[in-house]
Order: structure tokens, then C-alpha cells, then sequence
């Protein structure tokens, strides 16, 4: 599916009243006269396949624990055939709570506490919290700014492998730049990450909302040395909106890897939410592939509206069209509102965008707008920025 046409029709998201009733982090955090644009949540309603498995779960009152095989594994494997030609050994998947976990549990699998774990910022804040929580020290190696776009800088990463960094966390696609990253420059990682011993673990929980005219590597179907080496994290929390249900899967492609995730404790995989694994098998089946479709339909529309509205209503803002997913990285430092704008767009247009530096340094000025809302809403909120700048 990496290259179909989008056929299907934008999702449309409920309107804000019904929206404002929701009981998560987006809704809940900020009063009901802030649009809120911060948090990585999507508006639009549940594919069909997940309301029903959930609707029957809690009609039967079947909210005990996850079975030994809820069948994550093998739908999963699936998804990854379907949609990347990416063959994925069931029995090489183990599911955990949540991406985050997953990638704590790898970094105590394979490193040493006090070992240096490479990040790429601007990141997603969680990452450096996580190499802290497993015992390790960060250390950035920011992303290359190219002038149309941003690179991993592989020349910094080796430099920090040759000074003894021991893993990496890479975000695939990158969150909040939106960057998919070449299978050339995966293959090149991978090299370089083995030529010195060291781990990487490529988050890819974007990746299914990657847009037309990218394409999506899986990092461990870069090339037979990532397969070999490398760790991948994900889950549908993310696309189909299930980060409260509790879900991910840690994957592996050769037996010494997978060996070091089947040595991990029971406790590792029991902690998967039931209602996480029912939702994330409903979501990797063909059934919800439509759904799929016309998410990244409605995501496609508005990550150019975005560049549009930006450019009518916030003309000093800088805004590249990301390639996969729902947020945008927007830098407004031309505006001269310092070094974290979100501030007082919150403060005085009652709009809740993610911190830029909340991203790491490379983030002073930015803001990141989540644009998986309807297209009403983002009009609303760049207008109300707009207003502010024209005050
Ligand atoms: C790159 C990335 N990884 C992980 C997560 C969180 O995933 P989880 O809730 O499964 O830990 C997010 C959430 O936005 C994310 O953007």
C-alpha cells in the first residue's frame, strides 16, 4: 500500500461539541475556550472494526487479562506484508504496553547503565526521558537541516559510535520534522552502527500515515545487517488513536535479537492492555485498510492546507510539508515571540500548540500543530494565531 493512489474519501471528524465530551489529555488538559492542537491525538472517529471488537468486549464485561496470544503477532505480520512487503516472522513479535515501554525495555536489554544512547533532535520529548529511565546518558546528534528538508547526520553518529556511544533511538519517520528516511541512509546507519557494536531501535509508530510521493523503509528491511542488528517498536496506537488502550509490539529479525526481547521478563508482556491488543489486531486487519485510506486522505488535505492558512494568516512562519503523519513543525521565530512561541499563542489566542523547545534546543522558535482535526478547527486556530500577530 506504500504506493496506492488515495482513492478514498477524507474522514470527516465529529464537530468540537462532541469532540470537547472526549475524556483524554487533549480535551481534558486545557478550559473549553482553548482549541487544542498539542498533544498527539487524532479527532476523528474509531475505524468500524475497532468500535465493534471494543462495543462487544464491554458488552460481555470482557475486561480480564490479555491471553497468552491475542493474536498481535500474527496480525501484524500481516499488516507489515500488505502494507511494506515486509516480512515479519510472528513468532519474532512480543507485545508490551506502549511504544515507550518497548524502547525502555530495549535500551535495559542492551546497554549498560551510564552508556551513551544517541538521539537526533529536534525529537519527541519522551526519548531522552527513556535513555534516562533505562539507566543511560543522551547524547545528541542533531538532525541536518538541508534546505528543503532534514537528514540524519550519519558523520555525527559515527563520530558519537567512535566515542563510545553504545545505541541509538531513530525515529522513523520523525517526529515532529515528518521526515521518512531513505532506505539508503537506514542501510548506511545500520553499517555504521555495527562497525562499532552498538544497538539501534527505530521507533515506527508513524509510519502507516506516511503521505503520497514518500515511501516508507522499515529499518529492519534496510538491508540484512539492520535485520541482523536492529530493534523496531511499534504499534496502532498512534494511527488509530488507541494511545490510551495500551498496546505496542517489539520487533525482531534474526535469532539474536529476538533472543535478547524473548529474555525479557514475563511482566514485559503482561502488562499489554486487553482492550490494546483486541484494538491494534482490529486495526492491523484488511478490514480497516479502508479507514486507513481515508485518514490519509483527510491527513493529506490539511497538512497543505496548513501551508496555505500559514501563509495567508502567519506570513512569517516557516513551515516545510511534512511527509508522513499529523503534525507540523512550524518555525515562527521571524515573529519575535522568543524562544517558545506556543507560549503566548496559548496564553493570548487560546490555542494549545506543542513547546517547540520542548523538542530539544534545535526547537527555540518552532511550535508543533497537530493537524488530525478537522479542517474547520485548523482554519480556527492558525486564524486565531493570525489575529495575534496582526495585534
Ligand atoms: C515517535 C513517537 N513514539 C512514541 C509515541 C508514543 O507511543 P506510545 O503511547 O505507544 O508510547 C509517540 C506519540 O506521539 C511518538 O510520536
Amino acid at each position: 500500500m506504500n504506493d496506492t493512489p488515495l482513492q478514498a474519501p477524507p474522514l470527516q471528524a465529529p464537530p468540537l461539541e462532541l469532540l470537547r465530551q472526549r475524556s483524554s489529555t487533549k480535551w481534558r488538559t486545557y478550559p473549553d475556550d482553548v482549541l487544542p492542537l498539542f498533544v498527539a491525538e487524532l479527532d476523528f472517529a474509531l475505524a468500524p472494526a475497532i468500535t465493534d471488537v471494543l462495543t462487544q468486549a464491554v458488552a460481555r464485561g470482557d475486561t480480564g487479562y490479555t491471553p497468552p496470544d491475542p493474536g498481535i503477532r500474527t496480525a501484524f505480520s500481516a499488516y507489515a506484508r500488505r502494507h511494506w512487503d515486509w516480512e515479519v516472522t510472528p513468532e519474532r513479535v512480543r507485545s508490551t504496553a506502549d511504544v515507550m515501554m518497548g524502547v525502555v525495555e530495549l535500551l535495559r536489554a542492551t546497554i549498560t547503565p551510564g552508556d551513551r544512547v544517541v538521539i537526533t533532535p529536534p525529537v519527541y520529548p519522551p526519548f531522552a526521558d527513556c535513555i534516562l529511565e533505562a539507566g543511560g546518558v543522551v547524547e545528541r546528534v542533531p538532525l541536518v537541516d538541508t534546505g528543503d528538508g532534514w537528514e540524519l547526520d550519519l558523520l555525527g553518529v559515527e563520530a558519537a559510535f567512535a566515542g563510545g556511544a553504545r545505541a541509538m533511538l531513530l525515529c522513523n519517520p520523525h517526529n515532529p520534522t515528518g521526515t521518512v528516511h531513505s532506505r539508503e541512509t537506514l542501510a548506511a546507519l545500520a553499517d555504521i552502527a555495527a562497525g562499532f557494536g552498538a544497538t539501534v531501535i527505530s521507533d515506527e509508530i508513524h509510519a502507516p500515515l506516511t503521505h503520497p510521493g514518500a515511501r516508507f523503509t522499515p529499518y529492519l528491511a534496510s538491508s540484512p545487517v539492520a535485520a541482523r542488528t536492529g530493534y523496531a517498536v511499534t504499534s496502532a496506537s498512534k494511527t488509530y488513536n488507541l494511545a490510551g488502550l495500551k498496546c505496542a509490539v517489539m520487533v525482531t529479525a534474526a535469532a539474536e535479537t529476538n533472543a535478547v526481547v524473548q529474555a525479557m521478563p514475563a511482566e514485559v508482556e503482561w502488562r499489554t492492555g486487553l482492550f490494546g491488543a483486541l484494538a491494534n489486531v482490529a486495526a492491523f486487519a484488511p478490514e480497516s485498510d479502508e479507514w486507513l485510506l481515508s485518514l490519509r486522505a483527510a491527513l493529506d488535505e490539511n497538512r497543505r492546507l496548513l501551508a496555505g492558512l500559514l501563509a495567508e494568516h502567519v506570513p512569517g512562519a516557516r513551515y516545510r510539508i511534512p511527509d508522513a503523519g499529523f503534525l507540523a513543525w512550524v518555525d515562527l521565530s521571524a515573529l519575535g515571540w522568543g524562544d517558545n512561541p506556543a507560549a503566548k499563542i496559548l496564553r493570548e489566542a487560546r490555542v494549545a500548540l506543542h513547546y517547540g523547545p520542548a523538542f530539544g534546543a534545535e526547537g527555540a522558535g518552532y511550535v508543533r500543530i497537530n493537524f488530525g482535526c478537522s479542517p474547520e478547527v485548523l482554519r480556527e486556530a492558525v486564524e486565531r494565531v493570525g489575529a495575534l500577530v496582526r495585534a
